[in-house]
């Protein structure tokens, strides 16, 4: 049993008995995660043995998973979260069970029930993936950079774990995993895990994950990749055609663990090495444990978007060590990661990069507040929010994200960063492998920071930010000293002053994205002429200029950039990208470009962003 799980129990049985001799942290009680189905919290998981078979052909993960487990508390059932498997058939303890199924739930999927014995150890599931495995996204050949092989990768953040694995899948239930993985023996298998370096001919790979992690952390990989070291502990994984671009890239990551150290103790992990998938992932990143699944679009050629990086490496801390309790405490693994971040690239750069860091994701959080305002849905704009019902990808918002790491910033301006720091890392080192709610997390920083201080308490005002609506009065704003510059040079240029007569030396992508976000929407045409035969900013190599170049070419209709737009919108699959540009177009009425692109583009999309630009573009529910 993990530490967290014996935890549960107890809180639990002390909520039942109410027996005050518990200790004080005990006495919060731990919220009822609402989307398992699972009774992992009864029923001991320990450890999962998996067993897969990788059919390009059938597009299919076909095997059996293997759960240790311990009943002490006499249950008479193990309940196992699935999406869309076929179960075969289960055995427990090697003799063949009848299990049954729940009814179908809308997000949840269908609880499979499997009857087990007080003494029961090893619970085996044979099952196989459905097609609307919605963790799973099969790349054709053609999908892929070098085009000659296909490639499969999952994506089990938040609850698409049960959609290839039958597991307890909540944040809550931690386990450790062995796996055996099949794939065609052209390629290689990865997982968040120990890994392989190098193909071998067989096409069989075996892991081990012997620190116990949540099934959303469940990560594999298979394609046609090659290794890279970066340094002794961390390296890069990519298609061999990316392979030398993405070791560039990335050439500081070593560096970053050490620097992450020094802020935030020993990384805990092992090894950090990054798969690049292909360019239809929908995320940026996602910090599976070891290895770090990340969009090829960071890769710019002049490292400008590694912080994509310090993000999914700072995870190894907030997230994957000290998980959040349920989906409703998610701004606890997001905005944590967030403010960590920051201070990474701080430490890395200068604190006036990081500003700017800062100012970017203080915009992002307005816009979103604005509109959360516009849909009178303000309650999603408290960081603990009620996801009960809904998918939990509802609550991936600039609030978690931005207004978390901004609470986190305000803490840190209000009691110094040196106090700060020694919270976090005792934060972190106490709650190591456990999860944390929102309010364990109060009660946390009540007694090791503010410690009855009532003038602090009344400065920071907890309440404000964590139930509260909108951006809170005592918010702070960044330093803008690079970005004033920016705004001086973009007068300038909307007061006639030709481009090649700007300043722009030394310009990073961040101030070019801070000079392109705020010109006026449309800009007329003869601007954005000017603009591009100075900068080329329709080729631009750096996706999150070109993003949002494109977007103000549909706005002004600026039909010189249309063509590259196209081959971006095929190409990549990232919603963050996709979904502000299609609206731009829907929104101006360019609803038949909106439609011609998506034809030629939606087959690279993952399953979920097809969902959401099917609603959008073709009206599709
Ligand atoms: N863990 C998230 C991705 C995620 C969250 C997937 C919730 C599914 C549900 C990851 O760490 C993340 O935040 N990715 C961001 C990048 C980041 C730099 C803000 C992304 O993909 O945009
Ligand atoms: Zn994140």
């Amino acid at each position: 049993m993990t530490k967290r799980l014996a935890f549960v129990l107890f809180a639990a049985a002390f909520a039942a008995c109410n027996n005050t001799e518990t200790q004080k942290e005990q006495t919060i009680e731990k919220a009822v995660d609402k989307h398992t189905q699972s009774n992992a919290d009864v029923v001991d998981v320990k450890h999962l043995s998996l067993d897969v078979k990788v059919d390009f052909d059938a597009k299919q993960i076909a095997g059996s998973a293997t759960w240790s487990i311990e009943n002490p508390k006499h249950a008479d059932t193990l309940k196992l979260d699935t999406y869309d498997l076929t179960i075969d058939s289960v055995k427990v303890d090697g003799s063949l069970v009848q299990h049954s199924k729940g009814e179908f739930k809308k997000y949840l999927g269908t609880v499979l029930n499997i009857p087990i014995e007080d003494n029961s150890e090893k619970v085996t599931v044979y099952y196989k993936t459905g097609e609307g495995a919605t963790a799973l996204q099969w790349m054709e050949p053609q999908q892929t950079l070098s085009k000659k092989h296909p490639f499969l990768y999952t994506q089990s953040e938040a609850i698409y774990a049960r959609s290839w694995i039958p597991s307890p899948d909540g944040p809550g239930i931690r386990f450790s995993y062995d796996a055996r993985v099949q794939v065609p023996n052209d390629l290689i298998a990865l997982m968040s895990a120990t890994n392989p370096q190098q193909k071998n001919d067989s096409g069989i790979y075996r892991f081990e994950m012997e620190i116990p992690v949540p099934a959303y952390l469940m990560a594999l990989g298979v394609g046609d990749v090659e290794f890279r070291a970066i340094d002794e502990r961390t390296g890069v994984y990519a298609d061999p055609a990316l392979i030398d671009k993405a070791h560039n890239e990335f050439a500081e990551v070593g560096q970053m663990v050490h620097t992450a150290e020094e802020l935030y103790g020993a990384y805990r992990w092992g090894r950090y090495d990054i798969l690049v998938l292909p360019s239809g992932f929908p995320l940026g990143g996602m910090e599976n444990p070891r290895l770090t699944f990340a969009t090829p679009t960071i890769i710019s050629g002049d490292r400008s978007l590694v912080n994509l990086i310090a993000h999914e490496l700072a995870h190894s801390w907030s997230g994957n060590l000290v998980t959040n309790h349920t989906w409703n405490d998610f701004w606890l693994n997001e905005g944590f990661t967030v403010y960590f971040e920051r201070r990474l690239t701080e430490k890395m750069t200068d604190k006036s990069y990081a500003d700017m860091l800062w100012e970017l994701g203080y915009q992002d959080l307005e816009y979103t507040v604005n509109e959360m305002q516009e849909e009178d849905n303000m309650k999603d704009s408290h960081l603990k929010i009620d996801l009960a019902g809904r998918e939990p990808d509802e609550g991936l918002t600039d609030i978690a994200y931005e207004k978390g790491a901004l609470f986190l910033k305000l803490i840190e301006n209000t009691v110094g960063r040196e106090k700060m720091d020694k919270f976090l890392n005792s934060y972190f080192d106490e709650h190591a492998f456990q999860t944390i709610t929102t309010e364990e997390f109060i009660a946390y920083l009540q007694e090791h920071l503010i410690k009855g201080d009532e003038a602090l308490a009344q400065k920071i005002n907890i309440d404000a930010w964590v139930y509260g609506p909108g951006i809170p009065e005592n918010a702070t704003r960044a330093d803008m000293e690079r970005f004033e510059k920016v705004n001086a040079e973009r007068e300038k240029f909307l007061s006639g002053t030709a481009p090649a007569e700007l300043n722009t030396k030394g310009w990073t992508t961040h101030e070019w994205l801070h000079f392109l976000r705020k010109m006026p929407k449309p800009l007329d045409d003869t601007k954005m002429t000017a603009l591009d035969k100075e900068y080329d900013f329709t080729h631009s190599n750096n996706s999150e200029i070109a993003d949002l170049w494109y977007i103000m070419a549909v706005a002004t209709k600026y039909k010189p950039a249309y063509a590259s737009m196209e081959g971006f919108l095929v190409k990549v699959g990232r919603r963050k990208f996709l979904t502000p540009l299609y609206s731009e177009m829907m929104e101006t009425g360019q609803t038949e470009t909106a439609k011609s692109i998506y034809e030629k583009a939606r087959s690279n999309y993952h399953p979920l962003a097809q969902g959401t630009l099917d609603a959008l573009i073709l009206n599709k529910q």
